[in-house]
């Protein structure tokens, strides 16, 4: 693929499994193009072998360390699929050196760390956006305009978002969702950042008032969370649930009542097909199955608009955009919060100020 102008060019900082998927994404979007991956625990020949099965360009680089990568001077951009205690480190070099940030979630393991990542990246004029890919799938706008309508759906009254799934025994043991020193927020920082990010998009982004973690959380040996849920309330009766968890069966629903309609959605983290979506709405004596249909795969989505701000800044000195990172330091919050209140009794956190 040429690398014109118009190329934003990631390098990828690791060769681990979920690349394969960003990959696949960054070789579909136009805009951007992988001219080169680190790799610290291959050999060359073996990230060779990766780069080619994974359809790179012959010219990506292959880099023996972090360090290398971010010297790069033809990596405008890199994508952070390493683990959570990572990120802070590696995120504030590469916004040193020029780079800008896609950063899988959670992004910190707590929010004082993501704010170090956004402050490194705000004084390097860095754009940061956060991996989830859901939020960039054409059905996330649709469902959007139809919790905003104030005539099919009215006030949001409640929220429920479940995202569960049954991880094997393996995972259980040896997945760095489940490690204290690499993902340590478990099923909270990954589930359940879907979930917590999906509420807040039911109620236009607005942060909640109290967060308070339900009975029952399961943690394992090392204070891992593998299943919990949280009650947040907003003000005047509007509340959200969320439930997560490595244990139970799949799902991936939101249910969103308001004062005048109703939205389901049974696959909202991954689309059931990868080029059609669906949800389903009630209103006033009206049932409706909607589908959405995408020309890109939604991982694919993401990397062009990540593509397109970082294009913004690179090709017209634009500033970096504040949406994504406002949207994902609340997720990160309220991540944080019902880590918080599971670690203090069920205690209810209250977030004004925070
Ligand atoms: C955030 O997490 C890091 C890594 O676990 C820890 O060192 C730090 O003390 C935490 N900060 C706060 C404010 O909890
Ligand atoms: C688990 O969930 C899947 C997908 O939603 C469903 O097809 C399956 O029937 C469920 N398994 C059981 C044992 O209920
Ligand atoms: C992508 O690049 C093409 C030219 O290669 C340009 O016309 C287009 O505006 C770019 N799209 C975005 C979203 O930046």
């Amino acid at each position: 693929m040429a690398t014109g102008d118009n190329q934003i060019r990631i390098g990828l900082l690791s060769s681990s499994n979920i690349v394969r998927k960003v990959s696949r994404a960054i070789n579909l979007a136009p805009n951007a193009t992988i001219t080169a991956i680190a790799s610290i625990s291959i050999s060359i020949e073996e990230a060779r072998s990766f780069a080619k099965s994974n359809g790179f360009s012959p010219t990506a680089k292959i880099h023996c360390s972090y360090e290398s990568l971010l010297e790069d001077p033809e990596v405008d951009a890199v994508y952070f699929p390493i683990p959570a205690s990572l990120h802070v480190e590696w995120a504030v070099r590469a916004a040193g050196k020029g780079k800008h940030v896609l950063i899988d979630k959670p992004v910190g393991l707590n929010v004082s760390e993501f704010d170090q990542i956004v402050e490194a990246c705000e004084a390097n004029g860095i754009q940061f956006m956060d991996g989830t890919q859901w939020m960039h799938n054409p059905r996330t706008a649709k469902i959007q305009e139809f919790l905003t309508d104030p005539v099919r759906f009215g006030q949001l009254k409640t929220v429920h978002s479940c995202f569960s799934f049954a991880a094997n025994e393996n995972f259980l043991k040896n997945d760095i969702r489940v490690k204290p020193g690499l993902d340590g927020l478990g099923a909270l920082g990954d589930a359940g950042w879907y979930t917590i990010q999906s509420t807040l998009l039911a109620n236009n982004f607005k942060l909640p008032k109290t967060v308070t973690a339900l009975p029952g959380p399961v943690l394992n040996d090392a204070g891992i969370v593998l299943s919990c849920g949280a009650l947040l309330e907003w003000e005047k009766e509007i509340t959200a649930t969320i439930y997560c968890s490595f244990l139970a069966n799949l799902t991936m629903e939101i249910t969103a009542i308001g004062t005048k309609g109703t939205l389901r959605v049974h696959d909202f983290v991954i689309p059931f097909q990868e080029t059609e979506a669906s949800f389903s709405t009630s209103s006033k004596d009206c049932f409706s199955e909607h589908k959405v249909v995408t020309e890109f795969i939604q991982e694919a989505c993401m990397v062009i608009e990540f593509a397109r701000l970082v294009g913004e800044i690179k090709n017209r000195g634009a500033k970096p955009d504040g949406f994504w990172v406002s949207i994902s330091r609340k997720t990160q919050l309220l991540v944080d919060a019902v880590k918080e209140s599971i670690d203090n009794n069920l205690e209810p956190v209250f977030l004004s100020g925070r």
